[in-house]
């Protein structure tokens, strides 16, 4: 594992099925909470730079709320038109009881 992990939240901040917005090293991050994972994703849409934040999860996606495109939290793929580009995913740990991302990877 790299050593750039930061803590950006802990691990009952976040409901089951729910997802934060945090801020990392000056990106905007959705930090989600899965099917038990946690899932780390820039909060960018690829398609027109629109925050994905304003959008809703869709079991493990998240979907713009602008146009509608989904993504997979766990590759970062888009899996509808008009998004045709990824976005960025982050890696994710949890130690401590606290979940950990590296912004930089
Ligand atoms: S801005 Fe997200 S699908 Fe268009």
């Amino acid at each position: 594992m790299s050593d750039h992990f930061v803590v950006v939240a802990a691990c009952g901040d976040i409901a089951e099925g729910k997802f934060i917005k945090v801020s990392v090293a000056g990106r905007a991050v959705i930090l989600a909470h899965v099917a038990g994972r946690y899932h780390a994703v820039e909060d960018n849409c690829s398609h027109e730079d629109y925050p994905l934040s304003f959008g809703c999860l869709d079991g493990d996606r998240i979907k713009c709320s602008l146009h509608g495109s989904r993504f997979s939290l766990e590759t970062g793929e888009p899996l509808d038109e008009p998004a045709d580009c990824p976005i960025r995913v982050f890696p994710v740990k949890v130690m401590d009881g606290r979940v950990w991302i590296d912004p930089t990877a």
